[in-house]
């Protein structure tokens, strides 16, 4: 039928649903598929796990500029987590099953409330605003860690997961900037600038955004 066409048929058996030729074509341009997918279940988990700036954005109380901004860091990474788990299945993987393996596995540190020193718990009555911002932008800078890296485990053998990740990385980069000129302000009265004024809506994930989700928040 198609064996003399160039590409009708290739290293995966006509039918075979075992395997999966969006994954082979990423080992025969030298990527590691099984690596990778691996590598991207660390990654979502983190986006998936900073989703739960919900507390930090919480205890920002009387700062609603910091809330907001806070709040479109906190809804694109939901963004990040729905744009990449497909990719997963796609490159034969699965996401855990238990969610607190899951969240164990992340690429980078629960972003957490504060604790105050020599204490096992933080005082959410006297929540401090610079320790937050820092715990914020600390979570924005492992972020860029992590899906740098996946670019450069994709860019030359995996044009889908790299488009993904290097839109990622944009939104990344803007929250690093955004948390930089709070934090600037709010600890050292500096003035840093990160030309940004407000996304569109909150949550917008002007990069990442894939499909809009059902509850359009
Ligand atoms: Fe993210
Ligand atoms: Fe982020």
């Amino acid at each position: 039928m198609s064996d003399d066409k160039k590409h009708g048929s290739g290293s995966v058996a006509a039918g075979d649903t075992s395997q999966r030729v969006g994954a082979e074509v990423v080992r025969e341009r030298g990527g590691d598929p099984e690596e990778l997918r691996e590598k991207l279940v660390d990654a979502i988990g983190a986006e998936f796990t900073t989703y739960y700036y919900t507390t930090l954005r919480c205890h920002l109380a009387g700062h609603e500029d910091y809330k907001e901004i806070t709040e479109d860091a906190r809804l694109e990474d939901r963004a990040h987590f729905e744009l990449v788990f497909p990719r997963v299945f796609e490159l034969g993987g699965r996401l855990p099953n238990d969610i607190r393996d899951f969240a164990d596995r992340v690429s980078c540190p629960d972003a957490e409330l504060p604790t105050p020193q020599g204490g096992d718990e933080p005082d959410v009555t006297q929540m401090d605003t610079e320790d937050i911002l820092e715990i914020l932008l600390e979570a924005e800078r492992c972020a860029i860690r992590t899906w740098s890296e996946v670019c450069d485990m994709t860019r030359d053998c995996d044009p889908r997961t790299y488009d993904m990740a290097q839109r990622i990385l944009n939104e990344e980069m803007d929250h690093e900037a955004w948390f930089i000129e709070l934090l600037s302000k709010e600890r050292d009265g500096e003035i840093n600038p990160a030309g940004h004024f407000v996304r569109g809506e909150p949550g917008d994930a002007p990069y990442s955004t894939n499909n809009r989700f059902n509850d359009s928040a």
